[in-house]
This record gives C-alpha cells, sequence and structure tokens, in this order.
C-alpha cells in the first residue's frame, strides 16, 4: 500500500502550478481585468461566465457554480481521481509524488515497465509502417474498413511474424528482458523465452493517462485463438480496466455517458463513426470495479450486448452487477442489438444517426429488470405474482437506498398487486413509497460563522492578525470548530495561500463547502478586510449572547430562575446595553 501524500507537498505543488497556464493549456482563457475568463468547460454557455484567478488559484463557474483548484479542476475536466491530479501536475513540475513513510510503502517503481510497454507499442506502430509483411496487417485492417487515421489514434500496430523481433529490440541485456517478461511481452515455456505477440494486430490498452499498460493482439485471419491479451501484471489488471476510456477522455471535452461495448473494434469502429464514447471490457463480464470506473467519469451508461441468447444473458449478469452501484442521480441502459451483429458491423451497415437512436432508445434498467422477471412467472396468477415478488426481492435489496429503489419498489408493487404483498417481510421490502421523514441530523450554521469561514479561506493572513476575539469559541458548533480548525492551521503555517488551504480538507465532508465559500464574492476592499473579519467574529460572540438571553428572558417568564441563572442575565443584560 502507497501511504499518504503529504500535506506540504500538496502545498508545495499548489505553489509551484499556475491555475491559468494549467486551464489555457485545455482551453482557451481570455483575460478580463484582474482575472481570465472563458465560456465554462462544465455547462454549455454561449457568454463567458467561467473566471480563473491567478491571485486565488481558483476558478469558478458563475453560471453552473463550478469551481475548484488547479487539482479540482483536473479531476473534473480530465476526470481524473484525486492522486492521479497530483502525479500529474507533480509531473508536469518534474516532481516525485513523495508518500508518508517514505521510500519503502510506496511500492515497486513501475516507470521501466511503463517505459518498455510503451517502446513496445512504438516498436509495432512502426511495423504496421515498415515490416516486409505489413501489407498483410494493412490489407487486414483496410478490410476491416478502418481508416488510417484511427488506426494512429488508437496506437494499432502489427507484430510482425517471427519468435524474437521484440526481444531483439528490447530485450538485448538482461535488465531489459526482465522487464519485458515483467510486463508479459514474452512466454516462456520450458525456459525457452519467444515474443508473445506474433503475426498480430496489436490493440494497445491504455490508462486514464494514456500509459500503454497491456495488448490485445488479433489474428489476421480466422485462425485461433483469435485474440490474445497480455496476461495479468503489476501494471495491468483486467478486471479494471477499459480499452478506449483514455480515448474517449482525447476526443471528448465532457463525457456525458459511456457505451460499454464487447470488443477492441467495437470501440474502434464506433469512433470513426463519430461515436467517441464507446469502451470495452476485455474479453470479461462487466466487473464491479468496471462499474466504480465506469461511474466515476459518467452518470449515465449503457450496455450493450449482442441480441442473442448470449448477449440476453450477459446483459443480464451486468444488471445485476450494476445494482449495488445505481445510487440516485445514475443511470443505466441496456441496448440489445440485432442477432448477429455487433456494433463494429451495425454501425458500418446503418450508419451513425440510426446508431445513434438506437443508445437513445436503449431499455432503462428497471424495464428490462421487471420485463426480465415477468417472463419466468405468469403474472396473471397470484402466485405468479407472488413468485415475482420472490424474485426481485435478492435484487432490490442490492439496490442502495434512495429514490431510485424507492421507484422500483413502488413499481414492482404495482405489478405484484396487494394480495401478494405479504410476502415481502423484511422492514426494508415492505412497500415504502414515502421516505422516511426523519431530517439528517445537522447543525445549521450561523450565516455569521459561515462568513468568517469565507473571509479566511479566502484571505488566510487574516488568521495572522494579533488580539483576534476568542470568545466565539464558546459555540460548540459544527461551523465555529471548522473556523477554529482553519485558524490553527494557518497560524502554523502563516505561507498557506488560499488553494493549499482547501485542499488540506481534501476527503472530508467540508471540502466542499470550503471550496465553495473559497470562490464566493465578497466584495470587501482590501483595507477593509482586517475590520471585517474582527467584526464578524466579534458579531458571532454577540449573537451568542443575544441566543443566550433571550433564552433566560423566556424562561424567566415562565418559571423563577435560580440565583446563578438570575446573575447571568444581569451581566447579559449589561453587556448587551455596553456593546450598543
Ligand atoms: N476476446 C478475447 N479472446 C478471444 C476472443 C475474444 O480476449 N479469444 C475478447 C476481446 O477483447 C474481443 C472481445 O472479447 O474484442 C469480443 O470478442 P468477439 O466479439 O469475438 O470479437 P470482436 O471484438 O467482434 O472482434 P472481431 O470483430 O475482430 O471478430
Ligand atoms: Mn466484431
Amino acid at each position: 500500500m502507497a501511504g499518504k501524500i503529504p500535506a506540504q507537498f500538496i502545498d508545495e505543488l499548489l505553489d509551484r502550478v499556475d491555475i491559468v497556464d494549467l486551464i489555457n493549456g485545455r482551453i482557451q482563457l481570455k483575460k478580463a481585468g484582474r482575472d481570465y475568463q472563458a465560456c465554462c468547460p462544465f455547462h454549455d454557455e454561449k457568454t463567458p461566465s467561467f473566471t480563473v484567478s491567478r491571485e486565488k488559484q481558483f476558478y469558478h463557474c458563475f453560471g453552473c457554480g463550478a469551481h475548484g483548484t488547479a487539482i479540482g479542476f483536473l479531476m473534473e475536466y480530465d476526470n481524473m481521481g484525486f492522486v492521479d491530479a497530483i502525479e500529474e501536475l507533480a509531473s508536469q513540475q518534474g516532481l516525485e509524488v513523495p508518500r508518508e513513510g517514505g521510500q519503502h510503502s510506496s511500492g515497486p517503481d513501475l516507470r521501466p515497465l511503463f517505459k518498455t510497454l510503451e517502446q513496445s507499442a512504438s516498436f509495432y506502430a512502426q511495423q504496421l509502417r515498415n515490416h516486409t509483411q505489413a501489407h498483410k496487417a494493412v490489407e487486414y485492417l483496410k478490410a476491416r474498413g478502418l481508416s488510417g487515421e484511427i488506426a494512429a489514434e488508437f496506437g494499432i500496430g502489427y507484430a510482425p511474424p517471427g519468435w524474437d523481433n521484440l526481444i531483439k529490440q528490447l530485450g538485448t541485456d538482461k535488465e531489459g528482458l526482465q522487464h519485458l517478461r515483467v510486463t508479459g511481452m514474452i512466454s516462456e515455456p520450458e525456459g525457452k523465452c519467444y515474443d508473445r505477440f506474433r503475426d498480430r494486430i496489436m490493440f494497445p490498452i491504455r490508462d486514464r493517462r494514456g500509459r500503454t499498460i497491456a495488448f490485445g493482439g488479433r489474428i489476421l485471419g480466422d485462425d485461433k485463438p483469435k485474440y490474445l491479451n497480455s496476461p495479468e501484471t503489476p501494471v495491468f489488471h483486467k478486471g479494471r480496466e477499459l480499452y478506449g476510456l483514455f480515448e474517449a477522455h482525447q476526443a471528448l471535452r465532457k463525457i456525458q455517458q459511456l457505451l460499454v461495448v464487447e470488443g477492441y473494434m467495437d470501440v474502434v469502429a464506433l469512433a470513426q463513426f463519430g461515436i467517441r464514447f464507446a469502451v470495452a471490457t476485455l474479453g470479461t463480464a462487466t466487473t464491479g470495479e468496471h462499474m466504480q470506473q465506469l461511474f466515476k467519469v459518467t452518470h449515465k451508461v449503457i450496455f450493450c450486448f449482442d441480441g442473442d441468447r448470449a448477449g440476453a444473458e450477459a446483459g443480464w449478469k451486468a444488471l445485476k452487477t450494476a445494482l449495488p452501484h445505481m445510487r440516485d442521480g445514475r443511470e443505466a441502459k441496456f441496448l440489445f442489438l440485432p442477432d448477429g451483429e455487433d456494433p463494429d458491423t451495425l454501425i458500418r451497415k446503418e450508419g451513425t444517426e440510426a446508431f445513434s437512436r438506437r443508445i437513445e432508445n436503449a431499455t432503462p434498467l428497471s424495464s428490462f429488470m421487471f420485463d426480465h422477471l415477468s417472463k419466468e412467472v405468469d403474472i396473471s396468477e397470484p402466485g405468479g405474482r407472488a413468485r415475482l415478488a420472490e424474485l426481485a426481492k435478492p435484487l432490490m435489496s442490492s439496490l442502495p437506498k434512495g429514490i431510485f429503489r424507492d421507484i422500483l419498489q413502488q413499481q414492482l408493487n404495482e405489478m405484484v398487486g396487494l394480495d401478494t404483498m405479504h410476502i415481502m417481510t423484511d422492514a426494508h421490502q415492505a412497500p415504502a413509497p414515502k421516505r422516511p421523514v426523519t431530517p439528517p441530523k445537522r447543525e445549521k450554521p450561523i450565516p455569521l460563522v459561515r462568513r468568517a469561514i469565507t473571509l479566511l479561506v479566502q484571505h488566510p493572513q487574516l488568521a495572522l492578525i494579533q488580539n483576534l476575539p476568542e470568545k466565539w469559541r464558546e459555540l460548540d458548533s459544527t461551523g465555529t470548530n471548522l473556523l477554529g480548525k482553519l485558524l490553527e492551521l494557518v497560524q502554523n503555517h502563516p505561507n498557506l495561500k488560499s488553494a493549499q488551504l482547501v485542499e488540506r480538507w481534501h476527503g472530508t465532508e467540508e471540502y466542499r463547502h470550503l471550496s465553495k465559500l473559497s470562490a464566493t464574492e465578497l466584495f470587501i476592499p482590501e483595507q477593509g478586510l482586517e475590520g471585517e473579519f474582527r467584526d464578524t467574529l466579534m458579531a458571532i460572540e454577540q449573537q451568542i449572547r443575544t441566543d443566550e438571553l433571550n433564552k433566560l428572558v423566556e424562561k424567566a417568564k415562565n418559571e423563577k430562575l435560580e440565583d446563578q441563572e438570575k446573575n447571568r442575565l444581569n451581566q447579559l443584560l449589561m453587556e448587551n446595553s455596553g456593546q450598543k
């Protein structure tokens, strides 16, 4: 297990990176006053409301409310995970990402493996152009309708016939050979080693960041095995990777939906016909890990299957795997193609528009589920309806709690009818169209506390003011506790800037609030900041006193106050008049 990335490193990174340069490399920014502007990449708009501040190292969209630091931008725009985003920024700066606990815990150095795989991919791509037998491969690809551009985009290559073409290139010394071995590029039955891929069309499989991590190799004709894939290696776990995901990210600004298909050729053909959001599992059924990857990138996933029996079975299996991942706001649909077709053949036959319509008209998860279940029973009979309820039970309970599950449950209840309802005995299975109305226990933040936090997050140096009011700390609330922690952090790290401060809260519940507050416009001139901050803290104290005062006054109306309470009341009344 790799250790945590130290917070100081993230600080340093955000110090070095310039968010304006970073974003400008992806979208064209225009200078507007002190800030930079563009049309927001996260929602559709005609006039720019997306603002990037060099000073604050933040972006913010006044239209859709998107906001964040350089790290947040990469996470949103490039759909990266937190650690990936940090690694990306670090590599741009030529920095190594340190891990807590030192070298030891960061695991083996995988870079030579990535390098070997990259060099292998280049070698195969080059062989597709230069090898004496390359015409065979080129003809095959042409016969399958692949354009040169799309082949280049996906890095498609050719492993020429022969036992040691790659070994001669990359395995000439002990170390090189070892890297070929670990990356699965050579086979070694009985101590003899030779190239794993021979006389095959090569599809490099890339990870989210575009690094080649494995290959799929297709035979040129009808021999077997049709496809040969890299084995599991330290950089390749078949059950997690999705072929074409990197290329989809490259081609699209924002991925609205993902279409999951079965084959390499399907992904490439769809891309050539303008459907850039297709990905393929690598000859395995869709796993839970795939689901996680998919829903990390988008909220809408369409699973595509052949129209035959095997396709229907695979679809049902995918549905069951998807259920536990169907949190509210996520959508899964199922597309079954006509028998005998796969996306590659079909889109070439009927074109992009017709195929897109199929995607649009794909079957929602709920319909697929209930249709499938209904086929197994006779709903016109009470017994059949009872059986339906039984069959649906394990599926329903694998769904996460939420509105989606409630809606499905309601739909099921209607199908099953009241006469069979008694079968569903589990408490959480009982018909529950209404959600329980116990509100989540959360303290309402005092707007003043929020204001103080906003000021501090945007201008961390405020924490360094001498003799700040302290009594507000008596209010033991989520907001004041956070305020206290922010103050303490800046006092211990006086050079922290706004973005760094916010990133310290990464992964916590407060993070979203903090990054939102950091982007809220306060319209306070520089000279007024200190006064404003002080006043806000004082106002919190005042409010605490007023609340206490009101409570005591209220109590005094109904019952006799204790001596202690009377004293406190007097004191508060005095302080109150003194304040005004
Ligand atoms: N597959 C595999 N090994 C095989 C056959 C298939 O790993 N022997 C995987 C590959 O990832 C392949 C996918 O399963 O892309 C789907 O297989 P299939 O539908 O048979 O192939 P297609 O992708 O349609 O390839 P082609 O159109 O070239 O026949
Ligand atoms: Mn095919």
